[in-house]
Parts: structure tokens; sequence; C-alpha cells
């Protein structure tokens, strides 16, 4: 260690392990100077340095939109809440699990490859995933996602963590990962189930969508015996049109029967139907809409904060 005399800076160098850790204070032998000094205890040998204080860890919310049922606003929801909570300064993963593959096409974006590319390891996750918005990237869906099929198909066991398996490494870079999902049943939806802790479940306010929830609900009890982590954290009526009475005896039982989780609805908004085919979010194509309004709503509602995105 050097040290400096701090009246005539001389220089001395010394072997603090020479040293009782009991001297605080040197006498340059050039000018006399009384002086204090600072040894710091080196560590024995065999001894190990402390832990490094580890950066604090994101805790990273994994959400699934999902209803075995088709067309009743799981891609609309999943791509406008991921939109929404981008905007609200959140960073988020969207991961697009359907083969019909429609969140790029309603992001409005072209990627590479998506979430078969990187489960096959054909893509590392930083050319796999594509930075759709500020916040906001893609992982996307598509026909290749039926390679993934197969793959969780042929292993003997442990292909319910696919995605738990391909996700966990990545999902600290962001606050939020929402997964669409395919109507049906499949191994991928298994597989999101058994990689997400929330459910985000859309009902299109119809008897057949309610009738399409009762066998979902049996579908989900069956895998929470496996994992109890897995909850339906919200329900969300879609396509809510006030003038159908039937739409408002609907979502009265909902309310009934399962109280603070059904979100406010999701009104008929035209817009809805065609910003798709723009490839923008609600709140790009029409900020001042019923649509964006109700979305707004829902993005505060999962923020768990009502100043956000205001
Ligand atoms: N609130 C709404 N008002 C009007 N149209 C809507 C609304 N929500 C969604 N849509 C439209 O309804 C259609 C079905 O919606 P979406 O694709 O989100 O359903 P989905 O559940 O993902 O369907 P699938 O099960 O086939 O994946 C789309 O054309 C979409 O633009
Ligand atoms: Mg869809």
């Amino acid at each position: 260690m050097l040290i400096n005399c701090p009246k005539c800076g001389k220089k001395y160098k010394i072997d603090e392990k020479t040293l009782p850790p009991t001297v605080k204070t040197a006498q340059c032998k050039e000018c006399g100077e009384r002086f204090q000094i600072n040894i710091q205890p080196k560590p024995t040998e065999g001894t190990v340095d402390p832990p490094k204080q580890e950066k604090p860890q994101r805790n990273t919310r994994r959400i699934a939109v999902s209803l075995s049922k088709g067309g009743v606003g799981k891609t609309t929801t999943s791509v406008n809440l991921s939109a929404g909570l981008a905007l609200a300064g959140f960073k988020v993963l969207l991961i697009d699990t359907d083969t019909q593959g429609q969140s790029s096409f309603y992001l409005g974006v072209k990627p590479e490859g998506g979430l078969a590319e990187l489960v096959e390891g054909e893509l590392p996750p930083e050319k796999a995933m594509v930075k759709a918005r500020d916040n906001l990237w893609l992982l996307a869906g598509g026909k290749q996602l039926a390679g993934v099929k197969r793959i969780i198909d042929r292993k003997d066991f442990g292909g319910e963590l696919t995605l738990a398996e391909t996700i966990s490494p990545i999902e600290h870079n962001f606050d939020y990962v929402v997964v669409d999902t395919s109507p049906g049943w499949d191994p991928i939806t298994v597989s999101v189930l058994f990689y997400v802790t929330e459910l985000l479940i859309p009902i299109s306010l119809e008897v057949m969508s309610v009738q399409g929830f009762g066998e979902f609900l049996k579908s989900i009890a069956a895998i929470q015996k496996y994992r109890k982590e897995v909850n339906i954290k919200y329900i969300l009526p879609t396509f809510q049109d006030r003038r159908v009475k039937k739409s408002s005896v609907i979502l009265d039982k909902f309310k009934d029967l399962y109280g603070d989780i059904v979100c406010k609805p999701i009104r008929y908004n035209s817009v809805l139907t065609e910003n798709p085919a723009f490839g923008q979010s609600i709140f790009e194509m029409a900020p001042g809409s019923k649509g964006a309004e109700d979305y707004r709503d829902l993005v505060r509602k999962v923020a768990g904060d009502p100043n956000c995105f205001k």
C-alpha cells in the first residue's frame, strides 16, 4: 500500500500485513510531520469476501389471458393490456402462444421469429423477441408453435414446464409478462398454466360464453391440484352491450358469484373490431374511444393504481 505525507508529499510503500491494526498514525522521515493512516485489515487466506448485495430482484407478474372459448377478446385484451401497461411506464413482455399468431398482426410488427424459435433454441432471446413499442416486447406465436406442441408431447416428463423453463431466465427484465392463449385446450396452454400465477379470463357477455367458463373452471381446478400458485385473479366481461338485457343479467350474476375479481366490463366498441387491421393498439388508434377508456380502467385495476395512466 502507498501512503503520501500530506505535508511534503513524500511517498512510502508499506506492507500493511506487517503492521498491527492498532497503528493509526505515521511520522514522515523527511519533514517530521505526524499524520493519520487508515489500514484496512486484509482477509486472511481461506476467508471469503462478504457476499455482494444483490440487485433487488424485479417482482415480475405473470398473467395469462385465457379461456377455452374462441372469440371472447383474449388477443384484444392481451395486446391492449400490454400496450397500456407499457404506456404507463412498466416493462412488458407479451407472449403469444397461439398458432394463429395474431398478436404481431394486432401490433403491426413482423418479427423474425418468436416463441417457437426460442423454445427450440434456434434464436437467442434478443433475436426471438421483437421490440414492438417503447417498454413493450413481443414473443410472437404462429404456425411454428405446432413444433413446440410436438416437443412437449414427446417429452416423457416435464413437458408442462416447457414455457416456465424458456421464460424464467429472461423474465427478470420485465415488470409484467402477459401471455395470450389459444382457444381450446392444448399442451401449450397447460404449459402456460404451469408458468403464470395470475389468470385473467375474458368472458363475452352471452350465454354460450358462460357455459364455456364452467368447463374452463374444471380444467383450471385440475391444474390447481398440482400447482396451487395459479389463481383466477380477474374476470373481464367483454362485448358489453347495455341495450341487450341478457348482457346485464349475466354481468350481475357474475358479480354475485365472484365479487371483486369481476372487472369493469369492456363495452362493445366498433373501433376494437377495426384496430387490428391497422396494427395499432386502441390507445394509438382512438385514445378518446370507449374502448380506450375501458382498457385504461383495466390497466389501472391490474396495476393496482387508480392514478396510473391518467
Ligand atoms: N369490445 C369489443 N368490441 C368490438 N369488437 C371486439 C371487442 N373485443 C374484441 N373485438 C373483436 O372481436 C374479434 C375477436 O376478438 P379476439 O381476437 O380478441 O378474440 P380471441 O378470444 O383472441 O379469439 P381466439 O379465441 O380466436 O383467439 C376480433 O375481431 C376483435 O377485433
Ligand atoms: Mg386470440
